[in-house]
Order: structure tokens, then sequence, then C-alpha cells
């Protein structure tokens, strides 16, 4: 409605993904546009198989859209080379999985140090800045304990530092408390949501949870790989 003068960190101009082909072709994403601002929370729900993951996988360059394009911080991501593609991943997302995704055999501190050092960083700020961020997320008492030593709401915060390491502007996250409790669901979500705001992020949360509604500014509706153009009116109730 009004006109929001933010930059725009992410846009999908009508992106399908197709998947196999003739009899078994699958339209897993179907035509779907959509731009998230900086400093905006964004929630993707539907059922599943609705095409939340692919839909994701597609807006952080994971996959390549059959049709349509994918815009990150004003780079077609379809218009990159290889090299400058996963360098753009790894300056510019924050990724965060259902299933963390640590590194086993690294400590919670050098979980999020690795990915400075990959960006490049290799001065004495990157342990103090990876200290920093998981002092941040509660666990200043956690900075030596690997991932098996960990909850899996500990686990995730330090997914979460670790996705903002590199201080990326987009922040891409699939199902973040899928594996998790309804409380330490709740608090990662908190901290993540909150940390976000603070820098100002672009946010994109792919989830079937209804208690993280209330921590978005929007939320986008998947049914079969498309956009609905309104809520579904019985969940819908509570948002604006
Ligand atoms: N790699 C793949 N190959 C073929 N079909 C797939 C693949 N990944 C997902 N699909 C299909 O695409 C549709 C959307 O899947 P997905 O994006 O995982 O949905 P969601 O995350 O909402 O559960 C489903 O019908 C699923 O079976
Ligand atoms: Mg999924």
């Amino acid at each position: 409605m009004n006109g929001d003068s933010r930059e725009k960190v992410l846009e999908l101009v009508s992106v399908s993904k197709v998947y196999g082909s003739g009899r078994t072709e699958i339209r897993a994403v179907d035509e779907v546009s959509f731009a998230v601002r900086a400093g905006e929370i964004v929630l993707i729900m539907g059922p599943s198989g609705s095409g939340k993951t692919t839909l994701l996988s597609l807006a952080g360059g994971l996959l390549t859209p059959t049709a349509g394009d994918v815009v990150i911080a004003g780079s077609v991501l379809g218009s990159l080379s290889r090299k400058d593609l996963s360098h753009l991943r790894l300056h510019r997302i924050g990724f965060v999985f259902q299933a963390f995704n640590l590194l086993a055999g690294l400590s919670a501190l050098e979980n999020v140090a690795l990915v400075m050092n990959l960006a490049g960083r290799r001065d004495a700020g990157v342990e103090r800045d990876s200290r920093r961020l998981l002092e941040r997320l509660g666990l200043g008492e956690r900075l030596d304990h690997v991932p098996a030593d960990l909850s899996g709401g500990e686990k995730q915060r330090v997914a979460v530092a670790r996705a903002l390491a590199n201080d990326p502007p987009l922040i891409l996250a699939d199902e973040p408390t899928g594996n998790l409790d309804s409380r330490s669901g709740r608090e990662v979500m908190a901290m993540m949501t909150e940390l976000a705001r603070e820098r100002e992020k672009a946010v994109v949360i792919v989830t079937h949870d209804n208690r993280i509604m209330g921590m978005a500014d929007r939320v986008l509706w998947l049914e079969d790989g498309r956009l609905l153009e309104a809520e579904p009116p019985d969940e819908a109730a509570g948002r604006e």
C-alpha cells in the first residue's frame, strides 16, 4: 500500500520450478512473485508438499528455477557464474535448517568462526565476534561444547549465530523449529527475530508452526506451489 523505501533485499519474479518431465512432471513452484525488504520478517506457510522448501532453496540459490528470476541485493542469480553464486551465498545469505547442519567435530565457537574464515577473515576479531554473537544468543557458557553436548535449542541458536556471522542482508530459515519442543522453539524464534530486526535483515522463515505467526510482519500462504491471494480465513485471525 504505502511506498516502502527500504531496499529490496530479495525479489522473486514469476519463479517456477518443475521437477521431472512428461508424466512424472511436478510443478513444485508455480509463477511465484514477491519481494522482501531490509528489516522485514516474512513467513511462508502452507501444507506439507506445497513447495515451501523448494521455494526457499530457489530464493537461496541452492536450486535453479525452471523459469523466472531470483534477485538478491541487486544481483540476478541466473546471470552469475558458479563462483560468483557461491560467493554471494557466503556473503549475502545466512541459512538456518531444520536439522541444524552444524559440523559435529567443531565447538560452537568454531562452527561460527569457520564461516567467517571461509569468507576470508583470519584476524583476531573472528574469535571475538564469534564469541559476542554466541553470547547474545545466550550461549556464553557453551562456547567450547561440540554439537553432541548441546540441546536442540542450543544447537539451533549456534546455527542462528552462524547464519549471522558474515552479517548477510538476507536470512533464510526452513522449519527452524521443526526439531524443537515448543518452548525452545519459541526461544530460538524470539532471539532470531530480535537480532534480525536490530540488524535490519530481510528474513524469510518457512514454517507450519502457527505460534510463530505473531513474530512476523507478513505471512505468505503457499498451496500447490502457488501463492494464495488471501490468507485462509480461519488461520488469519489476529493478524493486522
Ligand atoms: N528433488 C525432488 N525431485 C522431485 N520432486 C520433488 C523434489 N523435491 C520436492 N519434490 C516435490 O515437490 C513438491 C514440493 O515439495 P517441497 O518443496 O519439499 O514442499 P514442502 O517443503 O512444502 O513440504 C512435492 O510434491 C515434492 O514431492
Ligand atoms: Mg519442506
